[in-house]
């Protein structure tokens, strides 16, 4: 019960919304082409590049771990100790730690990193993938839960 239902055809391309969902925060992403291109290559500095390990509906079990490959609909909250991400979709600017940053989302508590499919990457304190929540899409309106 409790579903969220939010029209989500005003967002525009790479910005983010956030949603509320059962008292956590729900972060909604329509993700460009270059956004969607990144997923594949930064696939090698990540922990879990095919979200085995994470939570997420079968559906989401793809490359784009979503329905729709330019909406990204994922938990905004981090799996080490529950902070925030901030949404940081500047791919190419210098990160925290100098290195290269590749768009996505940074968390703030302890530096941890995730890449525009809320995949975590490596080396980071936060041992897994954001997680996806159940949500469903009718046009432009999205549902979260069920
Ligand atoms: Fe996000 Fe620790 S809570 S890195």
């Amino acid at each position: 019960g409790a579903a969220v239902t939010q029209d989500i055809g005003s967002i525009e391309d790479g910005q983010m919304i956030v949603v509320k969902y059962r008292g956590k925060p729900i972060y909604v992403v329509k993700r460009t082409e270059d956004m969607l291109k990144s997923l594949e290559s930064v696939k090698p500095l990540l922990s879990d590049p095919d979200s085995a390990e994470s939570l997420q509906p079968e559906y989401c079990t793809n490359p784009t771990r979503s329905l729709e490959p330019s909406i990204l609909v994922v938990e905004g909250v981090c799996t080490h100790l529950g902070c925030a991400p901030n949404y940081r979709p500047d791919v190419g600017a210098a990160d925290l730690g100098g290195n290269n940053w590749y768009g996505g989302f940074f968390c703030p508590c302890h530096g941890s990193k995730y890449d525009l499919a809320g995949r975590v990457f490596s080396g980071v304190p936060a041992p897994l993938n954001l997680p996806i929540p159940d949500y469903s899409m009718d046009g432009t309106i999205l549902t979260v839960g069920e």
